[in-house]
């Protein structure tokens, strides 16, 4: 059963990477349901992973004249859904009404595939880096863990950390004080944080030790970032987290990586990296108690340095979002 969770239903949910999807389906687990997706001339499609006859996986048929067909029995549904060929049946028989594939809205944006279960054309959140010809943008993941969404984009949008957990890469841990800032609510429902400095011992990999600022972003619950930008050249580097419920307790991570400057480095040295920082966070992540996000502020010791994660976990009140929280 798919787990519920209204505002997720009603939105576009990361599926996987684009490039993941070529000539055959695949499946992918969004709130405990099996979905397959594959393309066709038309671009991205996506099934509940089921076939009506016999429960057999979609995903592990092929993909034929922009069709999806069975690999049990070989039935064959058109990219509406409607099942157009049963070849166990006599040719003057019709098809049976009833022999659908349930459809769900797909597409594709930002190097990646989007579904939206309940078919409402809901509007993606604007990531202007990736349009931007400025901007070099590298997709990174996706990373398993074994911990519940809000957790996993606390952690994203911590400030505090950086100087600490991954002390030597993204700070000093002789510089981990935080200064005060504030955070903003934009016109089009995000949230903003002011510039926040942290000092970094190589920010740009010329090994010069300085202050860069952070800005951190709130979209929508499970798409959130951060711009790190460099006060003497101006250079930005922007990641875009996004956050896939698998189930109850898995979690998928995905990101977007967005340089508008070269950072010296090819695509697979820029993601190793990013490993690096992400496997020093997902220890953290996969044992932090309560599993879920409380939203009870008192329930937790916030400091003002927490500000983001406090807006954060106030978003989440505000939008009534209850999966992975308590
Ligand atoms: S289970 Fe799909 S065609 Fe029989
Ligand atoms: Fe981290």
């Amino acid at each position: 059963m798919r787990l519920t969770e209204k505002i997720l239903e009603n939105d576009w949910i990361v599926a996987c990477p684009a490039e993941e999807v070529q000539e055959e389906p695949i499946q992918v687990v969004i709130l405990n349901e099996r979905v397959v997706i594959f393309r066709t001339d038309n671009g991205v499609q996506a099934f509940k992973d089921l076939c009506i006859h016999r429960g057999a996986a979609l995903s592990l048929g092929t993909v034929k004249d922009n069709c999806l067909v069975c690999p049990y029995h070989g039935w064959k549904y058109d990219e509406t859904g409607d099942c157009v060929e049963i070849p166990q049946l006599p040719e003057d028989r019709a098809i049976p009404t009833k022999a659908k594939a349930i459809k769900y809205a797909c597409k594709e944006a930002y190097g990646l595939i989007w579904v939206n279960f309940n078919n409402n054309a809901p509007e993606l959140f604007d990531y202007p880096e990736y349009d931007d010809p400025n901007y070099r943008n590298i997709v990174w993941g996706g990373h398993v863990v074994d911990a519940k969404p809000p957790r996993i984009i606390e952690n994203f949008l911590d400030v505090g950390h950086l100087a600490v957990l991954h002390g030597g890469y993204l700070g000093d841990e002789e510089h981990t004080e935080i200064q005060p800032y504030k955070m903003n609510n934009q016109e089009d429902g995000s949230i903003f944080s002011d510039e926040i400095p942290i000092f970094q011992p190589d920010p740009d990999g010329s090994g010069v030790a300085k202050d860069v600022y952070y800005t951190y972003g709130i979209y929508r619950p499970l798409a959130v970032r951060f711009t790190k930008r460099d006060p003497d050249t101006d250079h930005k580097f922007t990641i875009l987290l996004l956050v896939r419920p698998i189930d109850e307790n898995s979690s998928m991570v995905y990101g977007i990586m967005s340089f508008n400057y070269d950072n010296q480095q090819t695509d697979q040295e820029t993601k190793d990296f990013q490993d690096i920082i992400f496997m020093q966070d997902k220890p953290i992540v996969e044992n932090q108690k309560p599993e879920d996000l409380p939203l009870d502020l008192q329930v937790e010791l916030s400091l003002i340095s927490d500000r983001v994660s406090i807006a954060y976990r106030r978003y989440l009140t505000d939008k009534g979002f209850t999966l992975g929280t308590a």
